[in-house]
């Protein structure tokens, strides 16, 4: 390489070094599509396990169903696809600021939570019980409701019992009746709405543990297009660095190694993503993806570093130290200035999530949108990304209400306590104390209204023309 005339070197050096910084931005990328963007720099083996096998370790959480998830937001909050709890509430008609007036609206709430909190009794009710329930309209109010206040008309003090089918129509179905949909004025129509979707555990061989699927998983249209793209682009990139340190003058063995090692490790690396979506052992190649990223990457930088120092004289090797260290400066600067910042916003958006879930908030993917006004985290595709993890955590939560609910109805489940049930546990507690309604986080709350506005969702105060009370 000494040998080679001063132009050839050049176009080699620019040549290397523009690989290494598309390289470097290839982890950028890394980041942004798959990394859980919760504060992690690179995505987390958990990260790669669920995006190439599809599966994530269990929550040890239960699956609620849609009715019971959108009416156990906040009584006050947005009144949207996400959250209709206002419709027992401020949302249920003149009658409620008439009555708010007149008896005060601790009391009228206390009420409208009584009749919430029939409602998901009952949805989580067993399947004949809940049919004749309804049929009739005479449910049994469960014991741990027992003392709760409930608005007189649609609850039967004497008997204990509520009237369901006369609460969905007053609070819903003036809205959601006819051609308005989803249609909740017969029992067969609101059945799929209050099943569980069935969540499978799976065990794994290798991982053991519980695993569920996920609908995070890279689809095969996807990969089939990274792989020829990468495949194709990489081949010949690598072949490129791996022929130039082969013409170093290093000793022939370290050359024999790290000559054509970037490029096996890619293929390496490409083969296990489809190995990763294997049954059982899937897993175990999703986990070697790391390893053979981190190869490739490890490698292609000692390419580039040893075949540019190889290459020149002394006074080019101070050149190139020079601008190694103009270099590692800028990119100290970026990482302080714009790289720090923007993972921990990340980490505390994350955390903020988290936060307001756990206060019973129903996480909107608005949160995402209204980031792709952030110029510091890079866009629509983050953004997307933010949404769709927090759905999950979402749904996570939700799970987590709903073991909440299983555990009122003392219903052994035969599980083993798990940390989300012992929180469950906690969350009862609570329940018991403070009706559910009022237990809830203001100023996320608050946050989630601004959001809402600033991502421009419209907000349905009267999307329907609301023809009985308004
Ligand atoms: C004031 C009118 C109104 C009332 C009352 C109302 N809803 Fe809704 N609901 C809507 C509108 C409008 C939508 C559609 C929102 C959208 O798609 O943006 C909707 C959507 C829904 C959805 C579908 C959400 C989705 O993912 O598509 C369900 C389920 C639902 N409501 C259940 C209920 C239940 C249960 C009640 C009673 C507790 C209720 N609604 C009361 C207006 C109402």
């Amino acid at each position: 390489m000494r040998q080679l005339p001063l132009p050839a070197k050049l176009v080699i050096s620019v040549f290397l070094i523009a690989v290494g910084i598309g390289y470097f931005s290839a982890l950028v990328q890394l980041h942004m599509q798959h990394s859980g963007r919760n504060g992690e720099p690179m995505p987390t083996p958990w990260d790669v396990i669920e995006k190439f096998s599809g599966l994530k370790p269990h929550d040890g959480q239960v699956a609620k169903s849609k009715i019971e998830g959108i009416v156990s937001g906040p009584k006050d909050g947005a009144f949207d696809k996400n959250n209709m709890a206002p419709a027992f509430f401020g949302k249920s008609g003149k009658v409620y600021e008439k009555d708010c007036t007149t008896r005060g609206q601790d009391k009228v709430d206390a009420e409208r939570e009584g009749e919430r909190q029939t409602l998901i009794a009952w949805i989580n009710a067993d399947p004949d019980e809940r049919k004749t329930a309804y049929e009739k309209d005479d449910f049994k109010i469960p014991d741990t409701l027992s003392g709760r206040p409930i608005t007189e008309e649609f609850a039967d003090k004497a008997t204990g019992t509520a009237k369901i089918k006369s609460i969905i129509e007053e609070r819903c179905v003036r809205c959601h009746g006819g051609d308005k949909k989803p249609d909740l004025d017969e029992y067969p129509k609101l059945l799929p709405l209050i099943s569980v979707p069935k969540v499978e555990i799976l065990e794994n061989k290798y991982l053991g543990d519980k695993w569920v699927r996920t609908n995070r998983q890279l689809s095969v249209e996807g990969l089939t297009q990274s792989t020829h793209a990468h495949l194709l682009s990489f081949s010949v990139l690598f072949a490129l660095t791996g022929l130039t340190f082969a013409f170093t003058s290093y000793p022939a063995f370290v050359r024999c190694i790290l000559g054509p090692i970037v490029l096996l490790a890619t293929v390496a690396d490409i083969a296990c993503w489809w190995l990763a979506r294997l049954d059982e052992i899937g897993p175990v190649f999703a986990l070697a993806i790391m390893g053979t990223g981190a190869t490739a990457g490890l490698g292609l930088a000692a390419q580039i570093i040893l075949s540019l120092f190889n290459m020149y004289g002394i006074r080019g090797k101070i050149v190139l130290w020079l601008l190694f260290a103009a270099a590692i400066a800028g990119f100290g600067l970026l990482a302080s200035k714009v790289i720090l910042p923007a993972l921990r916003e990340e980490e505390s958006a994350a955390k903020k999530a988290i936060e307001a879930a756990n206060k019973k908030e129903p996480a909107k993917a608005d949160d995402g949108e209204a980031k792709k006004d952030n110029p510091a985290n890079g866009g629509d595709k983050k953004a997307q990304d933010e949404g769709d993890k927090k759905k999950d955590k979402d749904a996570g939560v939700e799970e987590g209400e709903k073991k909440k609910d299983k555990k009122e109805d003392v219903k052994p489940e035969g599980e083993k306590a798990t940390k989300a049930e012992a929180e469950g546990e906690k969350k009862d507690k609570k329940a018991d104390v403070k009706p559910e309604g009022e237990k809830k986080a203001t100023k996320a709350e608050a946050e989630g209204e601004k959001k809402d506005k600033k991502a421009g969702v419209k907000q349905i105060d009267k999307p329907i023309p609301l023809s009985k009370d308004d």
